[in-house]
C-alpha cells in the first residue's frame, strides 16, 4: 500500500510528509513541480528511507500523472500542490488558474482513468483527498456565524477563486463518475516550514532583520489560526474515516486579529532574542495599503469534524507561536536556502518604499 502526496515538498504537504513518516510505515510518494515554494529540504530528514519516493512532475501534465498512479499504485491522493499566496494571485493570476483549475483537473482525470481499472474492493477502498482552505466562503462581519460546511462559496481573491473552482471540479468528479473523494476546507496554518511571504515567517524574519512589520489596513483584519500539526492530524482522520463525497471543516477555534498575532511574535523574539537596544520587537509595526479585497473576518466551525472524526486541535495559538518562533531561530540555514533571487524580488515589490 501507498499514498501519493502532492505538494509534498511545501509548507503544509511537507509536515504532513514528516508526521506520516515518523508515525506509519505506509510508503508515500511525493509529487511536486518545486516551484520557489517547494523546497525537497523540507522532507529531507527521510530523504534515504526507501518509504519515501519523489516524483518532480507539474500536476497539470496528465500523462505524467497517469504515469504516476500507474507506477506506483496508490490506494489514496492526498492533493495539497497549488499556488497559494493571495497577494501573488493579485498580482498575477495566471499560475493559480493553471495549478490550482486546470491541474486539479487533470490530476482528477487520472486519478479517475485508474480509479476504474481497480479490482472492485481496491476501488471501493480509494480515496481522493482535496485540501482547500476557508477562504472559499468568502468574509464575514463581526457578528456572522462561522462558517460551516454548507456556507455558499463567496470567494474574493484571485486564489480563493481559484480553490472554490477546484473544491466544485472535485464535487462533480464524485457526483458524475462516483470518484470517491473528500474534501477539506481549513483555516490559517502556520508553524514550521512556511514560507517566509505569508504573515507570520516574515514577521518573524523581518523583526530579527531589524525591518518594518507591514500590517495591512488598519491590523484588525481576522483570522483563524491553526497550528499546522494540527491540521495535518486532521487530514490524515478525514482519510481514515471521512465519508466519500463528504466536506469537512477544519480550523483551530484561535480567531485573532492580525495586529494581535504580531504582537504575540514579538513577544516571543523579545523573551528569546532581546533586541540589543533593549526595546521591543513591538516598535517596528508599520501600518501600510490595505490588500485590495482583503477579506475581513474568517471564522470556522468545526463541529462535524469534531463529532464526526474524534479529532480536534491539540495546540494552543500560544504554545504553537512559541514552538514556531524558536523554530525559525534554530534553522538559520533553512532561511536563507529559500530566500532566492526570486523571493527577494517578490519583498522588493510588494513592500516597496515601506523600510523604517
Ligand atoms: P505552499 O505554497 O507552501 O506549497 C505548495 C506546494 O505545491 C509546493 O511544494 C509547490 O512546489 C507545489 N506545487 C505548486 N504548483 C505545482 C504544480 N503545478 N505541480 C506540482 N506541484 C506544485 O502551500 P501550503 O501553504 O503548504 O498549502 C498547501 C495546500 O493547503 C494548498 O492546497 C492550500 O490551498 C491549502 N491550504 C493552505 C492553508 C495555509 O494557511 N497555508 C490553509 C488552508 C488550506
Ligand atoms: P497571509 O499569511 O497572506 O494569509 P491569507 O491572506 O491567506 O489569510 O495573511 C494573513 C493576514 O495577514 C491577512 O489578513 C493579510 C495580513 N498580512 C499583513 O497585514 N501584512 C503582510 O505583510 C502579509 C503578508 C499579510
Amino acid at each position: 500500500m501507498t499514498i501519493v502526496v502532492t505538494g509534498g515538498a511545501g509548507f503544509i504537504g511537507s509536515n504532513f510528509v514528516l508526521d506520516w513518516l515518523g508515525a506509519l510505515a505506509e510508503p508515500v510518494v511525493v509529487v511536486d513541480k518545486l516551484t520557489y515554494a517547494g523546497n525537497l529540504g523540507n522532507i529531507a530528514e527521510f530523504a534515504d528511507d526507501p518509504r519515501l519516493r519523489f516524483e518532480h512532475c507539474d500536476i497539470c501534465d496528465g500523462a505524467a500523472m497517469a504515469r504516476v498512479f500507474a507506477a506506483h499504485a496508490p490506494r489514496a491522493v492526498v492533493h495539497f500542490a497549488a499556488e497559494t499566496h493571495v497577494d501573488r494571485s493579485i498580482d498575477d493570476a495566471g499560475a493559480f488558474l493553471r495549478t490550482n483549475v486546470e491541474g486539479t483537473f487533470r490530476l482528477l482525470d487520472a486519478a479517475l482513468g485508474y480509479w476504474r481499472g481497480l479490482s472492485p474492493v481496491a476501488a471501493s477502498e480509494f480515496r481522493f483527498l482535496h485540501v482547500s482552505t476557508d477562504e472559499v466562503y468568502g468574509t464575514l462581519g463581526p457578528d456572522g456565524a462561522p462558517f460551516t460546511e454548507t456556507h455558499p462559496h463567496r470567494p474574493n481573491s484571485p486564489y480563493s477563486a481559484t480553490k472554490a473552482a477546484a473544491d466544485h471540479l472535485v464535487r462533480a468528479w464524485f457526483q458524475t463518475y462516483g470518484l470517491p473523494v473528500l474534501t477539506t476546507n481549513c483555516s490559517n496554518n502556520y508553524g514550521p516550514r512556511q514560507f517566509p511571504e505569508k504573515l507570520i515567517p516574515l514577521m518573524i524574519l523581518n523583526a530579527l532583520a531589524g525591518k518594518a512589520l507591514p500590517l495591512y489596513g488598519d491590523g484588525c483584519n481576522v483570522r483563524d489560526w491553526i497550528y499546522v500539526a494540527d491540521h495535518c492530524a486532521g487530514v490524515r482522520r478525514v482519510l481514515e474515516t471521512g465519508d466519500p463525497g463528504e466536506v469537512y471543516n477544519l480550523g483551530g477555534g484561535q480567531e485573532k486579529t492580525n495586529i494581535a498575532v504580531v504582537r504575540a511574535v514579538c513577544a516571543r523574539l523579545d523573551e528569546v532574542r532581546p533586541r540589543p537596544d533593549g526595546k521591543t520587537y513591538a516598535d517596528q509595526l508599520v501600518f501600510v495599503k490595505d490588500r485590495p479585497g482583503h477579506d475581513r473576518r474568517y471564522a470556522i466551525d468545526v463541529s462535524k469534524a469534531e463529532r464526526t472524526l474524534d479529532w480536534k486541535p491539540a495546540h494552543t495559538f500560544e504554545a504553537g507561536i512559541a514552538t514556531t518562533v524558536d523554530w525559525y531561530l534554530a534553522n538559520g540555514a533553512w532561511v536563507a536556502s529559500v530566500k532566492t533571487g526570486a523571493y527577494r524580488n517578490w519583498i522588493a515589490r510588494q513592500y516597496a518604499g515601506i523600510e523604517p
